[in-house]
């Protein structure tokens, strides 16, 4: 029998991202423990990341786990040539569950198909970031005391952010109002609207990041231009700077409004936001930490 992967939010319905958000609360709480102790996790980023292979990698120290892997696929033998199966194949030989960050769509899902341990996609091309979701729904609740009936506004490249996809459809079992605000070339993939439709979820869509959209949210979540998925970068340049959410355009924002961020940030937030209590990215980025520890439990069967 295959073991269970982390590939799609999706994977998981509403009572394993309730369970999962109540063991990151523990872990919260108490992250340093003896829970991993004589495991190996492997880390095979075939993409950079800053916060999603050092928040992973973090929580499996603090648990006492062992790390191998790659930062940088130039120096593993793919560049030999191997494919990908053969290298999960490999891994699979040396540790007990693999995160895998990798350019192509579906990468994940096939890592998953012919891995004897439990996969984490840790970003698969356009397609799909489950954890960062998962962080994304802690915070949320954390800020918010109910993750249900939440009005969120998301911003920026909603075409190929994989944050994005992915939270839609992880909200979507909490009655969320999403609304859309992207440029006409960015803008959300019919194929989450006919999702959003399917699970009657509201949504508006913008072109203009109106006060309209900031006003009436509990959640504004920005997103940068994903540069690395142009084919064109004359058309990356059209676009890249197209939405900037300056500080005082949170003046009129609801009292219990939070800006998160899956971070990096390019130059859609600035820097005078920062300081502002309805700034809270870096508390979320630092909770990827207590969500993968959770994940990772969950998925290797071991109580919290
Ligand atoms: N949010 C996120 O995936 O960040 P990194 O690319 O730095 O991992």
């Amino acid at each position: 029998m295959k073991p269970k992967s982390l590939v799609n939010i999706s994977d998981y319905g509403k009572e394993d991202i309730q369970r999962i958000l109540k063991s990151a609360t523990a872990f919260k709480a108490n992250p340093n423990r003896d829970l991993l102790q004589g495991r190996v996790v492997a880390t095979l980023f075939f993409e950079p990341s800053t916060r999603t292979r050092l928040s992973f990698e973090t929580a499996v120290n603090r648990l006492r786990g062992r790390i191998v892997g790659f930062s940088d696929a130039a120096t593993s033998s793919s560049t030999k040539g191997e494919s990908l199966k053969d290298t999960i194949k490999m891994v699979s030989n040396y540790a007990d569950l693999i995160v895998m960050r990798h350019h192509l769509e579906g990468s994940a899902r096939y890592a998953s198909e012919v891995s004897p341990v439990p996969i984490i996609n840790a970003g698969d091309g356009s397609n799909q970031h489950p954890t960062q979701t998962l962080l994304d729904m802690f915070t949320i609740y954390e800020t918010q005391g109910t993750l249900e009936n939440l009005t969120i506004t998301i911003v920026g490249d909603l075409k190929y952010g994989r944050a994005v996809h992915s939270l839609i459809q992880g909200l979507s079992y909490f009655s969320p109002t999403f609304n859309f605000v992207a440029p006409e070339e960015l803008r959300i993939p019919e194929k989450y609207k006919l999702f959003c439709d399917k699970n009657s979820i509201q949504y508006k869509e913008y072109t203009d990041f109106s006060p309209e959209s900031i006003n009436c949210a509990d959640i504004l979540y920005m997103t940068r231009v994903q540069k690395e998925r142009f084919t064109d970068l004359m058309e990356y340049e059209k676009v890249k700077n197209v939405y900037i959410l300056h500080n005082e355009m949170l003046n009129n924002s609801k009292n219990n409004l939070k800006v998160l961020h899956p971070l990096p940030r390019v130059k859609e937030i600035n820097q005078d936001v920062d300081d502002n209590p309805k700034a809270y990215y870096f508390q979320q980025a630092k909770n990827g930490m207590f969500t993968r520890q959770a994940v990772i439990c969950d998925l290797l069967g071991l109580p919290i």
